[in-house]
């Protein structure tokens, strides 16, 4: 395989691309390298490759033309790419994908990068390390190298050691141990030492799916898991954000269709839903808040016939998920039962689908945000009927939830749906 390296400091890779594996591999020609000098191509006496940027800002950018000349060089570039922040992220599954070209030319970036237009003239590639900003792309060239040439046939000692590494089949790899057995009474897991290889097999496998629930759990949407092991996985303890979220419906004061505060009545279906919701992610608690006597006696009504009546003995998983549902004034006392049950005073957010466009409007919350807060302490988010929340109760909040599909131009969920969609982005089985 051919890797083309276009740079301007190609001694940068003489170290990495020479020890271990890697040099024995360019030793044997399973890798050969070609540098590129971008500075060969630079056209003044000075070899000057950068200049500053139109626009002004800080720093220089790499010129255009020895670039291009540069790139013309290569007789066969095979696949160009280029290391950049923005590119597409380098995963096991890139990497393999990567392994079957003859030739890839990486072009490593320097100070703020390259002039844009080199995109314009070569098919390029962006390829990202990890969301994290590098002096230059030579770093993140020499992964992207190893990480593919390892894979190719002869490589390694065993041509199976790729296959089962951390992320090849979606989780991380087990723990391994070598002599001795006993450091300083430090001992290695009797199973491996019992020589019994379904029993290895079965405890590297519960390994390796303990480790990516809890160190990398955001793998586990994308990992191939038998039913085996999604049931080893169930059995395993783990904190669950859902346990410091508590949601509320509030009835009033929300807004109509004309903007003007009301009240809304209670309706049954999102009194089922959103318990239904608060019981399946395992959440603090559901409120519904009214100050109003006859909505707040319709309520208890309701979750009296599906807790204690007909309903539950028609339907005992209902009484289950309704067990959670408590009916309030406001959201004073929302908070205030929270306090009492926790310990902790909660914070406050509210959902809304639309964007605050006044001046002095905050940025919406991110739910990666909230999912930090939900790590900490318990969190009330606060939904509304009708039209949605009015003001009092937004401006009550500490921050506002980024609405859900915040760049398209219909978003009218009915407040049921609104809730399942938020809870499952912040509370989902894999967190
Ligand atoms: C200092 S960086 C330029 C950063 C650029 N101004 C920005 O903010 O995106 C210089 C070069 O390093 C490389 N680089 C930096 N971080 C990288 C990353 N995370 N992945 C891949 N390449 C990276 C790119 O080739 C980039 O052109």
């Amino acid at each position: 395989m051919n890797f083309h390296l276009v740079s301007i400091f190609p001694h940068y890779f003489e170290s990495p691309l020479s020890s271990g594996l890697m040099g024995k591999a360019v030793e044997k020609g399973l890798i050969n390298l070609d540098y590129i000098d971008v500075r060969h191509f630079a056209g003044d006496i000075h070899k000057s490759v950068d200049d500053r940027p139109f626009g002004g800002g800080p720093g220089m950018l790499l010129k255009l033309d020895p670039m291009v000349k540069a790139l013309e060089s290569i007789e066969a570039p095979g696949r160009i790419m280029m290391l950049s922040p923005r590119g597409k992220p380098l995963t096991q599954a890139y990497v393999k994908e990567l392994g079957t070209e003859e030739d890839i030319t990486l072009i490593s970036g320097r100070y703020e990068g390259i002039d844009e237009r080199l995109l314009d003239l070569f098919p390029i590639e962006l390829v990202s390390v990890g969301d994290f900003v590098l002096n230059g792309g030579e770093a993140g060239a020499v992964c992207l190298i190893e990480a593919v040439s390892r894979l190719l046939p002869g490589f390694m000692g065993h041509e199976d050691s790729g296959e089962e590494e951390s992320f090849s089949s979606g989780v991380l790899e087990y723990p391994h141990y070598t002599r001795p057995d006993d450091y300083n009474g430090l001992i290695v897991p009797e199973v491996l030492r019992g020589g019994d290889h379904g029993k290895i097999e079965w405890w590297r496998r519960e390994r390796s799916l303990e480790m990516t629930l809890s160190d990398r759990p955001d793998l586990l949407p994308e990992a191939r898991l038998t039913v085996e092991d999604i049931d080893y996985l169930r059995e395993l303890p783990r904190t669950r954000l859902g346990r410091n979220l508590y949601i509320a419906l509030v009835h009033y004061p929300v807004l109509n269709k004309f903007g003007e505060k009301v009240a809304v009545s209670v309706t049954n279906l999102d009194l089922h839903d959103m318990s239904r919701v608060a019981c399946s992610y395992g959440l603090g608690g559901f409120y519904a808040t009214t100050p109003i006597q006859d909505q707040k006696d319709l309520a208890e009504q309701l979750l009296s016939h599906w807790r204690d009546g007909a309903g539950s003995k028609a339907n005992p998983d209902r009484a289950e998920a309704f067990s959670k549902v408590k009916v309030f004034d406001d959201i004073e006392a929302v908070v205030l039962d929270i306090e009492e049950q926790t310990g902790q005073c909660p914070r406050l957010a509210a959902t809304s689908a639309r964007l605050d466009r006044s001046k002095e409007a905050e940025p919406a919350m991110t739910f990666a945000e909230m999912q930090k807060w939900l790590v900490k302490s318990p969190v009330l988010l606060v939904f509304g009927t009708g039209h949605g929340l009015a003001e009092e109760v937004l401006g009550k909040a500490e921050g506002i939830l980024r609405p859900i599909r915040f760049l398209d131009g219909y978003n009218h969920l009915s407040v049921r749906s609104a809730v399942a969609i938020i809870v499952d982005r912040l509370v989902a089985d894999e967190f």
